[in-house]
């Protein structure tokens, strides 16, 4: 196992019927900005719950924190928050609302160029840690773990770009998965392979050991596997969507992170495939995923042996023969809960690979894989096989 430290200050407050307590949860002399997206919270009355537990505090709001959050959309919220004094910040919301409101608790107070804060890659950005406003979350989409890390990813002239800070950990998490239930099918179709794919990545590397992490992980994704498909056909199945949302935090909460090493390659060619065609995140995880394993299966052999076996009960045939059914049975789960996984699916022709490859290029993203030794030449097999 590698060396580690391990922090997380997110208070949890998970189930149903919570939102009330949120009058313990924020400082009761706050102004508070509570942000939002296009209106889904407005539209199933959960914004009237929140305002309502936060009784007479000082509060205002910014609405039209949209998918894959814009820089621009943003800094109009950090001008609200600079102009009224905010002082505490509550997200009520998707992954998009939970990360852009990390990155508007960042810029208000940050002197100098803001846009300096998205060139850090996965290093802290460089804000003092009493510059940067609190904030809480209620997450009403179980996807990215958002509520329970302190990564955001913001969208700024055709790229996505990772920020995080330790100050951006929200001081609570409220989960009630009942907030959930009014979600499109896609959408929790999407949550269930963006958290399957976060395991993945701090899992399917090479073996260091880490037996803890490496159960957690395989307990996390037979999880999904056996509640994705039921709580994209039951919406309102509370016990199907609490696991589903309890497994979207424990996935990228960090915890079974810990000294293992991480992959994110698909995440990086992803995200440039949402920032080029608009590419729902999870969607774009679903082609890449099962391409990036086939094009890597040297590298991960050990790891997809053991993921067969302990994932998916695949224990008959040589080991080639083993690792290729866990890779179908994956891609075949993807598309069992709703999700395309060809990029040929998503109106993506062949050519414009060049333009992913531009993109990777751009951002320097030319090292990846848990090595470090994934150039361009083999994201470009990549996206080919995806294709
Ligand atoms: O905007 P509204 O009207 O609220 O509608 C949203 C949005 O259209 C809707 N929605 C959310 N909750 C709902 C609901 N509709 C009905 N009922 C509800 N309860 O769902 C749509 C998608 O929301 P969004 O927040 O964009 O989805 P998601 O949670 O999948 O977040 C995706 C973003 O998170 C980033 C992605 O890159 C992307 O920008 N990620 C963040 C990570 C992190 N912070 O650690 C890691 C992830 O890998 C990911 O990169
Ligand atoms: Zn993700």
């Amino acid at each position: 196992m590698l060396n580690f430290n391990y922090r997380n200050p997110t208070h949890v407050v998970f189930g149903k019927d919570r939102i009330a307590e949120l009058d313990q949860l924020v400082p009761a002399n706050a102004r508070v900005l509570i942000t939002y997206g296009g209106g889904s919270v407005k539209r199933f009355g959960t914004l009237d719950k929140v305002k309502a537990a936060l009784g007479n505090r000082i509060v205002f709001e910014f609405a039209g924190i949209e998918a894959n959050p814009k820089y621009d959309t943003l800094m109009q919220a950090v001008e609200v928050a600079r102009k009224e004094n905010i002082d505490f910040l509550l997200a009520v919301g998707g992954g998009s609302v939970m990360d852009g409101t990390k990155f508007i608790a960042l810029a208000t107070q940050f002197e100098g160029d803001t846009t300096s804060l998205l060139y850090h890659g996965f290093a802290p950005v460089p804000v003092a840690d009493d510059k940067v406003i609190p904030l809480g979350v209620i997450a009403t989409l179980p996807a990215t773990g958002s509520e329970m890390n302190a990564f955001a990813v913001v969208s700024y002239q055709g790229g996505k770009f990772p920020v995080n800070h330790p100050n951006v950990y929200p001081t609570f998490a409220m989960l009630d998965p009942e907030l959930t239930f009014s979600l499109p099918k896609i959408q929790v179709a999407n949550g269930v392979v963006d958290a399957f794919v976060h395991v993945i990545e701090q899992y399917a590397t090479y073996p260091v050991d880490g037996r803890v992490q490496d159960r957690m992980a395989e307990g996390i994704m037979r999880t999904l596997i056996e509640i994705g498909p039921i709580t994209v056909a039951e919406p309102t199945n509370y016990q199907a969507r609490a696991n589903l949302m309890w497994s979207a935090t424990s996935a990228l909460n960090g915890m079974i992170g810990v000294g293992v090493p991480f992959d994110w390659t698909t995440h990086m060619i992803g995200h440039e495939l949402t920032a080029i065609f608009g590419i729902d995140h999870a969607q774009t995880l679903a082609a890449v995923l099962p391409s990036v394993w086939r094009v890597r299966k040297p590298q991960k052999h050990a790891k997809l042996l053991q993921f067969a076996e302990r994932v998916w009960d695949i224990t008959e045939g040589d080991d080639d023969s083993r690792i290729n059914q866990a890779i179908d049975k994956t891609e075949a789960f993807f598309q069992q809960v709703g999700l395309k996984t060809r990029l040929r699916d998503y109106g993506i022709d062949k050519a414009q690979i060049d333009d992913v490859i531009a993109a990777l290029a751009a951002h320097g993203m030319t090292a990846l894989s848990e090595t470090g030794d994934l150039g361009l030449d083999i994201s470009r097999e990549i996206l080919e096989k995806a294709w």
